[in-house]
């Protein structure tokens, strides 16, 4: 296992915690397929389908967050919006990497230094700051809704 459910930091709404817990569930599945492909035990395709379906599951993830940002017209959304597109792209670019030189260190080095660390300081960062907007309309800007 990769990332514990434990490590992930709870925010105000339980649809956000749901979805954050879905995803570690994906990242937790892919890497044991990386690890077991490097031990003859898993495929690319594997490898590939569960990638596809953790950029599918990611795109709704941060829709979600998003579609209700602009609703309840959160401050500082383009920030937010703006960290999901980045680690979005990055996401695709190391998919195509792979892809490219089917060299699974791509996924490993990826997997184990960049998304634990990023995931969750970003769960703890700005995801608690708009879950406590969606939950108490108090804003970092001092602009409630
Ligand atoms: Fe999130
Ligand atoms: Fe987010």
């Amino acid at each position: 296992m990769l990332i514990s459910q434990d490590e992930m930091p709870l925010v105000a709404m339980e649809f956000m915690n749901a979805v954050h817990s879905e995803d570690i569930g994906i990242i937790n599945e892919l890497f044991a397929l990386v690890v077991a492909y490097d031990r003859g035990k898993s495929s690319i395709e594997a490898i590939n389908d569960k990638y596809q379906e953790w950029i599918a599951h990611t795109v709704e993830h941060f829709r979600g967050e998003e579609v209700m940002m602009i609703e309840k017209g959160f401050p500082p959304y383009a920030m937010h919006k703006g960290e999901h597109d980045r680690a979005l792209d990055e996401m695709k670019r190391i998919f195509q990497e792979w892809q490219k030189t089917m060299d699974s260190s791509v996924l490993k080095i990826y997997l184990i230094e960049i998304v634990p660390l990023w995931l969750t300081n970003h769960i703890a960062s700005m995801d608690t700051v708009t879950a406590r907007f969606f939950d108490t309309g108090f804003s970092p800007c001092g602009i409630a809704h």
